[in-house]
């Protein structure tokens, strides 16, 4: 693992700060504004990018992602991107795979995902694979986004100023009619018919990754929980909803939300809720105001943030997936700021439990 040198020391400069070598695991919707991030940030210099679509195999990554010729082909021979021996992994395929992370950490090489990891418990058993690979490698795996994951970090950030915090509540609502990943969408119920006896089996299982965040706010918090549950709610749409690529007929869900509550003596003390919409002809018709997050603290005092986005006005965005890209920047970011703290840990799973508050140095414009 390379040393990082602090940029806090007086009189540093960015001249002087050793970069990260980074390999970048596929160029999805999240990735893809993984590597613009990486190549525009110099304290991140991106060696490798793995591809999982053949048809990606050998094109320069930045011709991938739209930003021109970095120098860098995107390959599938693992083998060769672990020989670069990188810093760091940053992992945002659709889906984690254990044998692969197995063989990135076993190879002494850290990992930050956002798919879908936020403690690991929901692999069971298979958990303790990355672990021992982990130990194997003397490397640290680490897992976010910007929900779950950054929004938890805003929460328990907050409940910093609070003398007695009561309950952590986290509400995401999102229109995400031109989110385009039906294969990451549809485990949690979207385009389900309406009246399918196991949709809440599906909303738990396909947001079970905030049950990783209730978690890890009660690490934080310092508590022990009796139980994690979730509780869910559906809407259909009432005429046929087609999107960039593919339909939600009439009669089936076209909007899921999820509750997950981490209770102590049958009180409620952790609530991350998250309500996903898609298009305008919902039943129950469903009022989303504003895509973002708001973050309250109920306690002494109760404090409330409300977290939303806009593009600055010099953001190129002449169609709405352009637009979508701040909701890819988001999420791509905090596993980009967190390398250096996770580079810099222990071996082992790792959450925002375990380290200091991530710096988001090098993104200022200069
Ligand atoms: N925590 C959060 O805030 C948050 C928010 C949004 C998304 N996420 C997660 O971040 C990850 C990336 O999201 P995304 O929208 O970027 O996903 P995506 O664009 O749908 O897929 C990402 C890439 O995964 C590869 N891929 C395609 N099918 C695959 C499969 N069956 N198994 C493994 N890899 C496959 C492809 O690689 P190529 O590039 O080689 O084609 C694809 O571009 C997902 O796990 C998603 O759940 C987290």
């Amino acid at each position: 693992m390379n040393d990082t040198r602090r940029a806090s020391e007086p009189g540093t400069d960015e001249a002087r700060v050793m970069t990260l070598r980074i390999v970048q695991w596929t160029t999805g919707n999240v990735g893809k504004e993984s590597v613009k991030a990486i190549v525009a940030n110099p304290r991140l210099a991106l060696v490798g990018c793995y591809a999982w679509s053949p048809a990606k195999v050998g094109i320069d990554v930045g011709e991938l992602v739209g930003i021109g010729p970095v120098g860098i082909a995107a390959t599938d021979d693992v083998a060769a991107l672990l020989a670069l021996r990188p810093d760091c992994v940053v992992y945002n395929p659709m889906f984690p795979s254990v044998d692969e992370l197995v063989r990135i950490l076993e190879a002494g090489i850290n990992v930050v995902a956002t798919a879908a990891f936020i403690t690991g418990t929901n692999l069971g058993t298979q958990r303790d694979r990355l672990v021992e690979a982990c130990e194997r490698g003397g490397s640290s795996l680490f897992g976010t986004g910007v929900s779950p994951g950054f929004a938890e970090l805003v929460a328990v950030t907050i409940a910093g100023i609070c003398s007695r915090v009561d309950k952590v509540i986290v509400t995401e609502t999102a229109d995400t009619t031109f989110y385009d990943s039906p294969d990451t969408e549809r485990p949690a119920g979207f385009g389900q018919p309406i009246d399918n006896p196991d949709l809440a089996n599906m909303a738990r299982a396909g947001t079970a990754v905030f049950g990783e965040a209730v978690a890890m706010v009660a690490d934080v918090l310092g508590v022990e929980l009796d139980e994690i549950v979730c509780e869910s709610e559906f809407a259909q749409t009432t005429e046929d909803l087609v999107m960039a690529s593919w339909t939600i007929p009439a009669g089936h869900v076209a909007g899921v939300a999820a509750s997950w509550q981490g209770r102590v003596g049958g009180r409620t003390i952790i609530d991350l809720n998250v309500r996903w919409k898609k298009g305008t002809t919902l039943d129950p018709a469903w009022v989303i105001e504003k895509d973002g997050w708001v973050i309250t603290v109920e306690g002494l005092p109760t404090v409330t943030a409300s977290l939303d986005f806009l593009p600055p006005p010099d953001f190129q965005a002449e169609t709405i997936e352009e637009f979508m890209a701040i909701g890819h920047i988001i999420t791509a970011v905090p596993a980009l700021n967190a390398i250096a703290a996770v580079v810099a840990a222990a071996p082992g799973i790792i959450t925002y439990a375990d380290f200091n508050l991530p710096h988001p140095r090098g993104w200022t414009r200069r």
